[in-house]
């Protein structure tokens, strides 16, 4: 998985004046000269960056842990957390494993598989409008919003997305016990340049900076060969819950 870790606080300096300080490296103390406070450290805390896998049924985190991928326990203690997003009758949103399990008793306010409407226009979803149990409608400009009678409201997939997300990486947060606000996300091969910018923006919604969108089957050969040395060619095969991807990829270190 492409992620990248900084430690955790680097202490930078900014330039407020003419006087260079002297920097005692041992302490890393600043030493101001005659004349006052010109010079100030400026503690930039660097943040880890997270890999999410936002999947058709299950999504998934990983970051780095001494130096090698570690996913992500959520806070129900699980490693990878439904693509669900509710709404129960009261008004209040669920997001996870408790979204998905009250699915038969709201379906018509429990959005899955969102991610097959991310980025389309409503004309395009003509069979998978059919496997859901929820109300799609078409906006002004031909795209798609999911209806939710339980608050009366209508919500692209984006921000749907972005709930799922922001769950993600609140729980990433908490497991790593550092702030988190970057990130990377996968999204299938296939993806064209609006399901790509959708997934982008669902990021943002969430509060993210998406660093980069990349393909489901090159995280998964990055991991695969993440301390391999030698070229190659894989198959990865991806039986996912809204497609069966195989996709040939060649291995140069
Ligand atoms: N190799 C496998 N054998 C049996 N069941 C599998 C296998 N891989 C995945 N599944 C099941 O298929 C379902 C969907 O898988 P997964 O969570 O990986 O899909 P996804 O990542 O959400 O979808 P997509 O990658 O299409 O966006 C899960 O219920 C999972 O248990
Ligand atoms: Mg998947």
């Amino acid at each position: 998985m492409a992620t990248t870790t900084f430690p955790t606080s680097t202490p930078f300096f900014v330039h407020h004046g003419t006087r260079r300080p002297s920097v005692n490296l041992r302490t890393a103390a600043v030493v101001y000269g005659r004349g006052g406070r010109r010079w100030r450290p400026l503690r930039v805390a660097c943040e880890k960056v997270v890999g999410i896998d936002l999947g058709t049924t299950n999504s998934a985190v990983a970051a780095m842990e001494g130096g090698k991928p570690t996913i992500v326990t959520n806070a129900e203690g699980a490693r990878t957390t439904p693509s669900v997003v509710a709404y129960t009758k009261a008004g209040d949103r669920l997001v996870g494993q408790i979204a998905k399990r009250q699915a038969v008793v709201n379906p018509e306010n429990t959005f899955f598989s969102v991610k097959r409407f991310i980025g389309r226009k409503m004309n395009e979803v003509a069979e998978e409008s059919k496997q859901v149990s929820y109300r799609l409608v078409r906006d002004d400009n031909g795209n798609v919003k999911l209806d939710c009678p339980a608050i009366g409201k209508q919500f692209a997939a984006e921000e749907i997305s972005a709930q799922v997300l922001r769950k993600l990486v609140d729980d990433a947060s908490k497991f790593l016990n550092d702030k988190v606000t970057k990130a990377v996300i996968t999204v299938p091969a296939y993806f064209n340049d609006s399901q790509r910018t959708a997934t982008k923006d669902a990021g943002r919604i969430a509060g993210l900076d998406v660093l980069r969108i990349i393909n489901e089957p090159t995280a998964a050969s990055l991991a695969y060969g993440f301390e391999k040395k030698n070229n190659e060619t894989i198959l990865v095969f991806d039986l996912g819950g809204g497609t069966f991807d195989v996709s040939g990829m060649y291995h140069e270190f």
